[in-house]
Parts: structure tokens; sequence; C-alpha cells
């Protein structure tokens, strides 16, 4: 019985899917959405990575079967997200860059879906500079060189990953960089507002993805590619965008001074929390980074120094770093001149007041009428703000204030002809 109850979230290694094909090693990854396994495909006698949809919290296993059943959840909402899974998989599928992963394979089984792909060896950006410090100014630059290539050709294609980190960036032991979960990623038309579920990651999301209905665009990767600098140049993760209104964000340089003066800026830019002040597409990014206007030239890719044995910061180098190659094909636009002088907006440094407990008592002692709306607007000043709505909460505060005077002149009109009436 106590055998019976006992349950596994994962598949336990030798289980075997799609009818042999795939058999589990080990898992490597549980996300919110998604459990990862490295596997080995028979036949080719490969490894590669499985992703199951296994949505966290709401689904269990039946062990014996490896059947996924439900739990807080019904059939229709589970079904809704294992075909956006799906659709998932059959967008990377369709993409064919060398520093995007590769999906191979796509099946229903157990009550749910598996995606496969090939296993990449190697460590992610993330645990690199956890293991061995911060990386070097050419090293991260060959990097973002690849991932700026391979986010600009997806954004070419009008879709967002919406979830770039270091995480999401696994390293090859030749120096390739692979982006990879693209669970997160979204079709979109520059600057429209858009239904997209707020699904981010702190530190590296801008604002525009803490609410569902904001506008979005090439901007809001940008920011987490600019947030990823930030990451592997410091080793330390930015300070989450909505709490940036109040708490000011370390520039790369104070944490590493070994960084350059353009980096910093380039840093700097993309993480605008304004969108308009940012780089708005990945080759203005580029171009920024690297302090000049790309030529194309014969220089050599040169490889990042080996990630392994820890490396303090290089000394910043005076002259422009070379030139990846996988930049060359798509990088043309220079900077724009006007670019460094753009009007920079800054966020309004403290909250509104929201008059919540005034517009309460006015409700009580006042006017009720025009104390509700007061309540009501008031109400909404603190979720915005967190929302990252400043302009909202700041119309809502001020609303609240209006309805605030006016029941407080009304009641106090009406009293005094009260007290008059019961006088005379
Ligand atoms: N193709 C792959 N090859 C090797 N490791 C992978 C691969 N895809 C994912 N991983 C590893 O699994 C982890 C989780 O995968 P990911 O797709 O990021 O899912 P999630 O973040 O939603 O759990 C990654 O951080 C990475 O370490
Ligand atoms: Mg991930």
């Amino acid at each position: 019985m106590e055998q019976n109850t006992q349950r596994f979230k994962e598949l336990q290694p030798g289980t075997t899917l799609y009818g042999g094909k795939y058999i589990v090693e080990k898992t490597i990854g549980e996300g919110g959405f998604g459990i990862t396994y490295k596997a080995m495909q028979q036949g080719l006698n490969r490894p590669v990575c499985i992703k199951e949809y296994f949505i966290s919290g709401r689904c269990v296993r039946d062990t014996a079967a490896h059947t996924l059943q439900l739990q807080g959840i019904d059939d229709a909402t589970f079904e809704k997200y294992r075909q956006a899974f799906v659709h998932e998989a059959q967008t990377i599928a369709s993409l064919h860059h060398s520093n995007i992963v590769e999906v191979i394979d796509v099946f229903n089984e157990n009550n749910t879906s598996y995606m496969v792909m090939p296993f990449i060896e190697g460590r992610s950006l993330q645990k690199i500079v956890e293991q061995n410090g911060p990386l070097s100014y050419n090293d991260a630059v060959n990097y973002m060189a690849q991932i700026t290539n391979a986010v600009g050709y997806i954004h070419d294609r009008h879709l967002l990953h919406r979830d770039i980190k270091p995480d999401n960036i696994m390293i090859t032991p030749d120096y390739k960089a692979v982006l990879i979960d693209f669970g997160s990623a979204r079709e979109f038309e520059q600057d429209k507002t858009q239904m997209h579920t707020s699904i981010l990651t702190q530190g590296y999301a801008p604002t525009e993805q803490y609410t569902r209905n904001s506008r979005k665009g090439s901007y809001t990767d940008i920011y987490a590619i600019g947030a990823t600098l930030y990451f592997i140049l410091t080793g330390q993760v930015p300070i989450e965008a909505a709490a940036r209104i109040t708490e000011p964000m370390p520039e790369p340089k104070e944490i590493n001074p070994n960084i350059p003066d353009n980096a910093n800026h380039t840093i700097l830019k993309a993480m605008q929390l304004k969108p308009a002040d940012r780089h708005q597409t990945v080759q203005e990014f580029m171009n920024d980074l690297l302090g000049s206007p790309l030529q194309p030239t014969d220089s050599k890719i040169v490889p990042p120094t080996p990630p392994t044995p820890p490396t303090p910061p290089s000394q910043p180098k005076a002259t422009t770093p070379p030139i990846p190659t996988a930049l060359k094909s798509t990088t043309t636009v220079p900077p724009t001149p006007t670019a460094k002088n753009e009007e920079r907006i800054t966020p309004p440094s403290n909250k509104p007041s929201n008059f919540l407990t005034w517009s309460i008592l006015c409700t009580i002692f006042c006017c009720p009428a025009l104390g509700i709306p007061a309540i009501v607007n008031a109400a909404q000043v603190d979720s915005r703000w967190k929302n990252g709505d400043y302009e909202g909460a700041e119309k809502a505060a001020q609303k609240a204030r209006k309805w605030f005077w006016w029941s407080v002149a009304v009641g106090l009109v009406i009293n005094t002809i009260y007290v008059i009436a019961e006088l005379s």
C-alpha cells in the first residue's frame, strides 16, 4: 500500500517513450510548465533532450502507468496550454539558425506532449558565471554577438523570445552560444498592444512584461539582452525592473571597473525603463557595444578564452574588439547619430499617495455618492504602480483626490444646511 502511494513527479531513468525510440537517462530541469530530461535516442544512439509538458502543482503522475492526472485545473485549460506547447515546438522547428536550438520530434504520450531536441553539451551562461565568475569583455562580446544574431533572426520573423537570460543560453565546448527555451515565445507586431500572458524572469524582464496588455516589441527582448550582458560582466543579477522606479540600479562599471565605457553605456541604454529610450534593433545594440559601426572586414572570429579556469575580468582594451563573423551578415545599420542625445524620461521617483483612508472616511461622514468613486480610484493606485503602469497609478490618484474633495465640499454644504435647519 505504502509503495502504491509513492509518486514521482518526473519520469524515472530507464522509462521508454515513443514506442521505445527514446530512453530517459535523467532529469535535467524542472520549470513551471515542463520537465526536461536527458535521454538516448535508440537506433541513432545519440543523446537528446526531451521536454515534457507538465504544469507544476497542477499535474501528478500515476507512477506505474507514467500518465499525467490533473489536479486543480480543468481539462480544457490543460488542453489549451498543451496545444500552445506543441505550437512552440512547431515554431522552433521552423527556425533554422546555428545559434537556436533545433526541435527534431514532437509527440503525445502519457496524456501529455513531448518535444525532442539534440542534447547540447556544455554549460549555460548562468552556470559558467556562477562557477567561474564574470566573463572578460571579449568573451562576453563574442557570446552576445552570437545571441543577438539569433534574436535578430527571430525578430525578423515577428517572434519575441520573451525569456532571454543566462540560464537560457547554452555554451558548447567549442564556444558556440545556443538560445534555448522558447516556452514564452510569442508572435508580435511591433508596438501593437497584445494580450500576451505575463510570464517573466525578475531582473531580465522589462516593465512592459509585468502587464498583459502593454505594447511589446523587439525592445522587450533587448532589455533582457542588456540585462544578460549586465550579469555576465558583473556576476550580479540586475535589480528587477519594477523595483528600479524607487531603487537606482548600480551601473555595471560600479560593480566591475574593468568594464569599458561603451559596454557600460550600451547596457544602460538597452535597460532603459522606457522602451523608446532603448536600442530598437539588435543591430543597433551591437553597433553601440562595439563602439563603432561594423564594417565588413576580414577579421577572424576570436574564440573566447575557455570558460573552465576562473578568470578575473580582463582589462579593457583600447582598440575595438574583433568583429565576430556571426555578425557580419546582419549588421549593416550604423548607430543613428542622435541615439545618444535621445530624450530620457526619468520614472516618477515616488509612488502617489492613494488617499484610500481619507476616501473611506469621506464616504462615511461626508457624501457616499462622491466618496465611493474616490475609494474605487484609490484602491487602484497601488496595484497599477506594482504592475508598472505608473501613468495609470498617477491618474487614479488624481481622480481619487478629486472625488475626495468633492465629497468633502458637498458633505460640508449638506451638514451646514442640516445644522442651520436644526437651529432655526
Ligand atoms: N537541448 C538541450 N541540451 C542540453 N541541455 C538542455 C537543453 N535544453 C534545456 N537544457 C537544460 O535544461 C534546463 C531547463 O530547460 P529549459 O528549456 O530552459 O526549461 P525551463 O527553464 O522551462 O525549465 C536548461 O537550463 C538547460 O540546462
Ligand atoms: Mg529555461
